[in-house]
């Protein structure tokens, strides 16, 4: 893999990054993109789709959060982030070029390499949209070396839909099949599926499932809908792979915070595949 740690001599020691453009995606969640402040080092960044990053803040903390760019892009990091408490309620007091302390990548990632040559059907609800992005542009980065892109997209209504107007660009691409729904339109000015994100499934035609992999981020609630769904496709378990959120501390195997039995969430995902929660229940 090639993964290289901002400081490989102390991995808890972050870099600092300066935010370059802050705006509101939804009410409570915003996009940060953010560049490593030391030129070389923001250039040699690597990481892998579906990986995290620790951004901290001095004087509130540091809290684990997805990159949601894609690193066939390099040079700047985005993340979409949601106000729940502490750590994220000092973020979104930030402003365009403040800085932010930044450890990573860590995690697994999604495994593209073995990706390739597939059909890909992403399915993400919600803030599952922030891991998902970065897989989804990568794949259309390098449309060359995938089979067909599927992609469904839920949010509870539109103005909850994370990137609405990316995905609507991205709607007028032909080598992309791409599904938006909400659960409830309370505009009456949305022309979309209305729905939740599993009416999208009977869309999709022609599913050649041991040629496909799916992936899937969302809130808890929605992974035991679509996962049967895609095991009504026959796709096989292990090429069904989830981004799952623990409650995570140091990001490199040394605290215990997101263990699992002899699993550390941090190191061992947050990338899993069906077949690993169906025998780790407690992994969702
Ligand atoms: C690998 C990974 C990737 C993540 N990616 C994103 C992302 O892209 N965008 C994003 O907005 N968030 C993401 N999160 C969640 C994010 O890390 C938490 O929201 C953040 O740590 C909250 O910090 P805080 O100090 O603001 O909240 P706190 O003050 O610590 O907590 C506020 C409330 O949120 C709850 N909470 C905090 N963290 C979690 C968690 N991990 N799971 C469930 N409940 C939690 C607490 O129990 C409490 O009720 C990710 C988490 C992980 C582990
Ligand atoms: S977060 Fe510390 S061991 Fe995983």
């Amino acid at each position: 893999m090639d993964k290289k740690e901002l400081n490989q001599t102390n991995p808890f020691l972050p870099e600092p990054g300066r935010i370059v453009r802050l705006y509101p995606l939804t009410d409570d969640v915003r996009f940060f993109q953010v560049r490593i402040a030391d030129m070389d080092k923001a250039l040699s960044f690597r990481y892998r789709a579906g990986q995290f990053a620790m951004v901290s803040i001095l004087g509130a903390g540091e809290a684990p959060f997805s990159i949601s760019s894609t690193p066939s892009r390099p040079g700047l990091l985005e993340f979409c982030i949601r106000h729940v408490g502490t750590v994220t309620n000092a973020l979104f007091r930030l402003k365009e070029n403040d800085l932010v302390g930044l450890r990573g990548p860590y995690g697994n990632g999604f495994p593209v390499e073995k990706m390739k040559g597939k059909d890909i059907l992403i399915v993400m609800g919600g803030l599952g949209a922030a891991p998902l992005r970065s897989v989804l542009l990568y794949c259309l980065d390098n449309r060359d070396q995938f089979g067909r892109v599927i992609l469904l997209h839920g949010a509870k209504r539109p103005a909850e839909m994370i990137f609405r107007e990316e995905f609507f660009d991205l709607k007028k691409r032909d080598d992309l099949e791409c599904y938006l729904a909400v659960d409830e339109d309370d505009t009456g000015k949305w022309n979309d599926n209305v729905g939740v994100v599993t009416t999208l499934f009977p869309m999709i035609k022609g599913i050649d499932p041991k040629n496909t992999y799916s992936m899937v981020c969302g809130p808890p609630i929605m992974y035991k809908f679509v996962l049967k769904e895609l095991v009504k496709l026959d796709i096989p378990k292990d090429q069904i792979l989830m981004t799952l959120e623990r409650r995570m501390k140091c990001g490199v195997g040394k605290c215990g915070h997101c263990a699992i039995d002899y699993i550390y969430t941090c190191l061992d995902g947050p990338v899993f595949t069906y077949w690993d929660v169906i025998h780790m229940r407690e992994l969702i």
